[in-house]
């Protein structure tokens, strides 16, 4: 099996050092940094948006995988591309013509990720499977950092492989919210590839030696 993604999600970095929490990650056996793009309209919370985005950027050596939970993501494709972003996730649940999205992120020159709210089954996905290089499955509600892992997840995540499996589809599988060591294998083992995780990473005594431990576990 190819080996298990690792990707801390900026949200929880101390903002007034983000700096310093970029080049940890840099220098982290993490593989991308996730980004968190919150409107206070699609979820109740609001993050940050691209001046902070594009300060990341200036100093991330890493893929920057951006999340946008925001309402009509097609208005910031182009955005999103200058900004840096290598993958450029929209919701299922924020996309009316999600089909139409997915090819306006590609034409950008990026990877085309799709994220379902833990509420949205996979199903919902099966005649777009083959034009996505990403699903992120939600394993929280999205909008805040640090919540509980809803364990149905792991359901969702055999069923997504099996899909993969039975379309040939290629797409990695992303899971988001309330990832620890605790979860990290067991979500391998279900079929999962990139692992989200704020909190676990960023709130531990040694961020640095937490990811090499979700590297390490998940291997
Ligand atoms: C939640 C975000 C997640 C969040 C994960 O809406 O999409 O990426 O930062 O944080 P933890 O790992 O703390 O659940
Ligand atoms: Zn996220």
């Amino acid at each position: 099996m190819a080996q298990t993604l690792i990707a801390p999600s900026v949200l929880a970095a101390d903002f007034a050092n983000l700096q310093r929490d970029v080049t940890m990650i840099n220098q982290s056996m993490a593989d991308w940094f996730h980004i968190d793009i919150m409107d206070g309209v699609f979820v109740p919370n609001i993050s940050f948006g691209m001046p902070v985005l594009k300060a990341i950027g200036t100093h991330a050596q890493k893929p920057l995988d951006v999340h946008l939970m925001i309402v009509d993501p097609d208005r910031y494709i182009q955005t999103f591309a200058e900004l840096g972003a290598a993958i450029l996730t929209v919701h299922y649940e924020a996309c009316t013509h999600l089909h139409r999205s997915l090819q306006a992120i590609k034409q950008q020159g990026m990877k085309a990720g799709v994220a379902l709210n833990p509420h949205t089954p996979v199903s919902l996905l099966k005649d777009v499977l083959g034009d996505l290089d990403l699903v992120c499955l939600m394993s929280v509600n999205p909008g805040f950092g640090g919540q509980k892992f809803i364990e149905h997840t792991y359901q969702k995540v055999r069923e997504l492989n099996s899909l993969r499996q039975e379309q040939n589809a290629n797409f990695l599988i992303e899971i988001d919210g309330g990832v620890t060591s605790d979860n990290a294998l067991a979500l391998k083992e279900a079929g999962a590839d990139v692992l989200v995780a704020g909190s676990f990473v960023f709130n531990a005594e040694d961020p640095l030696a937490t990811v090499a431990h979700l590297k390490k576990i998940t291997q």
